[in-house]
């Protein structure tokens, strides 16, 4: 069986005092017993506040992004090693909001995901397709283009996967239109039966997250679904209580 994970992206939102009690209300919760590995993406203002709420308990945290460079002449940007220096275990690469706003390629994120497994960090990478590109047919094509550019810095050496992917329709990011349970298991099917191309062990075992308009009444018809390992919440992840129960939906 694969571990599981749900993961809260907060995007560009809060302030110390929301992410001191969003932080406190998830931990009391008691979610460490819980089966899902829970782990918060805040904005890189507040990594020190949940690491330091944090830090000592099963709840884990990482960065939204961050540079390929460990230091230098980068002004505004965040490398690796500083993220790692704010206590992180993981970091979003290639959110759809990076690759669309900031015209992030995907040979920017495969440099991205090499830098942070460099930095000893774990790769959560976002692929999912536009509306036009499903209303076009072309899911698959898209999925795998991107997929396939971060394929070779899967560590076949390893048997433990060193990255995760977040799979996340840009249509359904936000819209409150999640995809179905049915449509999201096609999906993972087909980017975990390209992984076992590269490498039929690391395909059985790399979690796949589901990311767009989860909420904590869709989370469990999502999570029952074969290859589905957990999801990458966005909205819902700012609300505890909304939170939590789509953590308890993992479980
Ligand atoms: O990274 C999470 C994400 O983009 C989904 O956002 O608000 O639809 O849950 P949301």
């Amino acid at each position: 069986m694969r571990p599981t994970m749900v993961a809260g992206n907060w995007k560009m939102n809060g302030l110390s005092a929301d992410a001191v009690h969003l932080t406190q209300a998830i931990l009391s919760a008691g979610l460490e017993q819980l089966r899902p590995e829970v782990v918060l993406f805040p904005p890189f203002t507040l990594l020190h506040a949940v690491s330091q709420e944090a830090k000592g308990t099963a709840l884990r945290w990482g960065g939204q992004n961050l540079f390929w460079e460990a230091n230098g002449a980068y002004t505004g940007e965040i490398s690796g090693a500083m993220l790692r220096d704010m206590g992180c275990r993981y970091v979003l690469i290639g959110h759809s909001e990076r690759r669309q706003i900031f015209a992030e390629s995907d040979d920017l994120v495969a440099h991205k995901v090499k830098a942070a497994l460099t930095s000893g960090l774990i790769p959560v990478v976002c692929v999912g397709e536009s509306a036009a590109e499903r209303e076009q047919g072309t899911t698959e094509q898209v999925l795998q283009r991107q997929v396939e550019a971060i394929l070779p810095l899967l560590n076949r050496e390893s048997n433990q996967p060193n990255l995760i992917i977040a799979y996340e329709p840009i249509w359904a990011i936000g819209t409150g239109l999640s995809a179905s349970p049915e449509q999201a298991q096609t999906v993972h099917a087909f980017i975990r039966n390209l992984i076992a191309g590269y490498s039929s062990q690391l395909a059985k075992k790399i979690i796949l997250l589901y990311g767009g308009s989860v909420k904590g009444n869709n989370a469990a018809a999502l999570f029952n679904q074969d290859d589905i390992d957990g999801a990458l919440v966005g909205g819902a992840s700012l609300i505890a209580g909304e939170f939590i129960q789509i953590c308890r939906a993992a479980e």
